[in-house]
């Protein structure tokens, strides 16, 4: 059984797809399968999985999600951009929890979250709709004291926090202070709101121990780092294979 406390991961898979979308675009089908892909993760125990329905359709599709939604035994996130169209499909769908995130650049603040201060009256609606439909609301923000003032006002359950400066910063002494910081910062002030923490975005093997300093965190969605190693990790067992079905006769020591 899974501790209540201990902080969740949820895989983000839209990598897998984009892999997909290279060669099968267009097709009903096609390797990578995100959804196999999903299922191994929650077979060695994440939390949850995270997807992004873009506007372009550039890596997950429409029939992912409905796919993902049928099969998931854990929590399926489904990350959006405040429009009508994609709103429509996620409360057609349910996803257990939505997260809000800039898609174009007008919606961009100079850090790359949500520009919540300036479109909660919006935000508001999508929220109260998702609620009414079941489904849990998180609004991916810069550490901003006040974009945490806006999610909360909007009234999310969830802020997830954005951790690219963090991560772009990770070598850089004195700025990556300031990030954990302003994360820190805005971790604390979220939780006395009465806001749920989430973080995510360039979060990598390297970065992850220091991100825990952050306090309040309920679940990270991690993405690119986890696909990028599982390519590395898995190819010996893909060549492996293949060099199998090819006649060679194994594995040698020479
Ligand atoms: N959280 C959000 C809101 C995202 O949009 C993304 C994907 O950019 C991630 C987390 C995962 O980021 P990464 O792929 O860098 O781990």
């Amino acid at each position: 059984m899974n501790d209540p406390s201990m902080l969740k991961l949820g895989v983000n898979i839209d990598h897998v797809a984009t892999l997909r979308q290279a060669r099968y675009r267009g097709r009903e089908r096609g390797e990578p399968d995100p959804i196999e892909a999903a299922l191994i993760c929650e077979s060695v125990g994440a939390q949850g999985i995270t997807a992004h329905l873009r506007e372009d359709r550039r890596h997950i599709q429409d029939r992912d999600v409905r796919q993902l939604r049928q099969v998931l035994k854990t929590r399926l996130n489904l990350e959006l951009a405040n429009v009508p169209e994609i709103v429509a499909i996620a409360l057609e769908i349910k996803p257990d929890i939505v997260c809000v995130v800039p898609e174009r650049r007008a919606e961009v603040t100079t850090e790359g979250g949500l520009d919540a201060a300036r479109q909660w009256p919006s935000l508001a609606e999508t929220r109260q709709r998702m609620n009414d439909a079941g489904i849990e609301v998180s609004l991916f923000i810069a550490p901003d004291p006040e974009q945490v003032e806006a999610a909360a006002r909007v009234g999310s359950q969830f802020v997830e926090l954005h951790t690219g400066a963090f991560a772009e910063n990770f070598h850089r002494k004195r700025e990556r202070a300031a990030e954990l910081e302003r994360l820190i910062a805005a971790a604390n002030q979220a939780h006395s709101l009465r806001l749920r923490v989430n973080a995510g975005h360039g979060l990598n093997y390297q970065n992850l121990a220091v991100l825990r300093q952050v306090p309040h965190l309920v679940e990270l969605n991690i993405g690119h780092s986890i696909i990028s190693r599982a390519v590395v990790v898995g190819l010996a067992t893909a060549v492996r294979e293949m060099l199998l079905l090819m006649g060679a006769p194994g594995e040698t020591n020479t």
